[in-house]
């Protein structure tokens, strides 16, 4: 049949499905919807599910301190506080061309970065899209990928238009490679990753020095580079966003993954003691807070949505903290939500729903999309729901999810807020102030993260909140993986580094 512009009908697809189709008209009432009353009342139960108190959050934050001294004292806990061995602030003055590969959630990047000094610096960046057959696939195949774009990258950059290239002979560019995963490092060229995170699962990958790793795809791709840091993003984001405003303390991301750096004082990493590292000195470390309250999930508030997630994840029991907040989760909550009202026969009565009932094809960007519509009528969430899932929604309803996102998406701000006011906690920060240097896709693209993550700190920590506040962090994968990899060539870390290679002992 042709669909008519108005009502409702249905087609059969080539697949031999039959998709229904509706078309939002002012006779609503031709199908079966939920009263608006009826979604008041659903809406009240899930105002209370994913609601935290000031009080609740004063309890995670307290949790959250304790777990990051744990991680300090001992090694390979919970939240591991993995030394990065990036020693110090950078001055500001690091100039030169460098490298950086980034290998992140969803994308890997490839970039060139000229650090001009005094703050200032310029990109050239290409980008790949990861497929989800080379994150399951053998890990060595994803680093030979990795090669492959950076080979290109080199070989548009640094060649003439006759194809001379524009190196002098044996001349090795130096490379800062972005790994946004947990690695244990006893070096800064060195990270045994701990386990894959965000959904990645490359095999024969976990346990190795995925460093030494890349190296074997750069050699056999002959790649005039020197691979000489790895480092993970929020490291990068801290110095990069250190490099712009020196009154960065903190860097977070809250992207598809999230996590948190910050410099530590070494006298307080207990578990590198036998190093013996200057006392004086300080040290970045990557906290891999997105591991808080794993496997024993005694501190953080979880819904039987929150245990789906985790439970169908591919790494059941691991990154509690993150399966509560990252991009790649947000939009899944909202799915099993949204499937446990289909079932029990409260939404879209009569329609067909099996396209909503495909884990993860409720993206967090839908959420975003669904909490910035800016309509009475709520024309964007019309869109997603009949373009993306093919139904119809009543105006009860897609206000209904639009709070629902919201509550979703505030719980994800409200908890990072926690996380940052236990490093905050921690470090004494709160009197004096400082900046917390973020970046990530919902930190950058989800209306209002920022403004809740802000309210969320007033509410632990009262007015003096106010004191400690987000910016947008300068490209730290990209930026602070050069500073790093710059720092590194010019030798004054090196020097100490060589110093701990001789003493072989596996840090956490
Ligand atoms: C990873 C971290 C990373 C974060 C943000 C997490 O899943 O474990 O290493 O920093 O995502 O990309």
């Amino acid at each position: 049949m042709v669909a008519s512009r108005r009502g409702s009908g249905s087609i059969t697809l080539p697949t031999g499905q039959t998709m229904t189709i509706h078309t939002r008209t002012h006779e609503e009432e031709d199908l079966p919807h939920a009263t608006k009353k009826t979604m008041a009342d659903h809406l009240r139960k899930y105002e209370s599910l994913f609601t935290l108190t000031p009080q609740r959050m004063r309890m995670i934050v307290e949790a959250f301190k304790d777990s990051l001294e744990l991680g300090l004292q001992k090694p390979k806990q919970v939240v591991p506080m993995i030394p990065t061995f990036v020693f110090g602030w950078p001055t500001g003055k690091e100039s030169g061309d460098f490298l950086a590969l980034d290998l992140g959630g969803t994308n890997l990047r490839v970039c060139l970065v000229t650090l001009q000094g005094e703050g200032k610096f310029e990109m050239t960046q290409t980008k790949y899209r990861l497929t989800e057959e080379q994150k399951q696939d053998e890990g060595q195949k994803l680093f030979d990928f990795c090669a492959e774009c950076l080979k290109t990258f080199v070989d548009t950059n640094f060649t003439d238009e006759d194809g001379t290239s524009l190196l002098k002979p044996g001349e090795l560019l130096p490379l800062g490679f972005t790994f946004s995963y947990p690695c244990y490092q006893s070096r800064i060229d060195h990270g045994e990753l701990i386990r894959w995170t965000k959904g990645f699962g490359a095999k024969n990958t976990e346990g190795r020095d995925v460093a030494e790793m890349f190296r074997q795809s750069i050699e056999k791709y002959k790649i005039p580079v020197v691979m000489t840091a790895i480092i993970n993003d929020t490291t990068g984001t801290l110095i990069a966003s250190h490099y712009v405003n020196p009154k960065t303390k903190i860097a977070v991301i809250f992207g598809t993954g999230c996590n948190a750096a910050y410099m530590e004082d070494v006298k307080n990493i207990d578990k590198i003691k036998e190093l013996k590292i200057n006392e004086q000195d300080q040290m970045a470390i990557n906290c891999e807070w997105g591991a808080f309250d794993s496997f024993e999930h005694e501190h953080l508030p979880r819904t039987k949505y929150d245990m789906i997630v985790d439970e169908t994840s591919n790494k059941p029991g691991e990154q509690a903290f993150e399966k509560l907040i990252s991009g790649r989760y947000l939009g899944e909550i909202l799915r099993l939500v949204i499937c446990e009202l289909i079932d029990e026969g409260v939404l879209f009565l009569g329609q067909e729903t099996y396209k909503l009932e495909t884990p993860y094809v409720f993206e967090t960007a839908f959420l975003s999309l669904m909490e910035s519509d800016p309509t009475d009528e709520l024309l964007m969430i019309i869109g997603i729901f009949t373009h993306f899932f093919a139904v119809e929604t009543t105006l009860a309803e897609r206000q209904f999810f639009r709070a629902l996102a919201m509550l979703i998406g505030r719980r994800a701000a409200r908890l990072s807020a926690c996380g940052i006011a236990a490093i905050v906690g921690k470090m004494d920060y709160l009197d004096e102030g400082c900046l917390v240097g973020a970046d990530g896709s919902l930190y950058n693209k989800y209306p209002g993260f920022a403004d809740r993550v802000h309210e969320g700190l007033i509410d632990i920590f009262g007015e003096k909140g106010r004191n400690i506040k987000t910016v947008h962090a300068e490209d730290g994968s990209g930026v602070g993986s050069a500073i790093i990899a710059g720092q590194e060539r010019r030798g004054p870390i090196s020097a100490c580094i060589s110093r701990f290679m001789e003493i072989s002992v596996t840090l956490g």
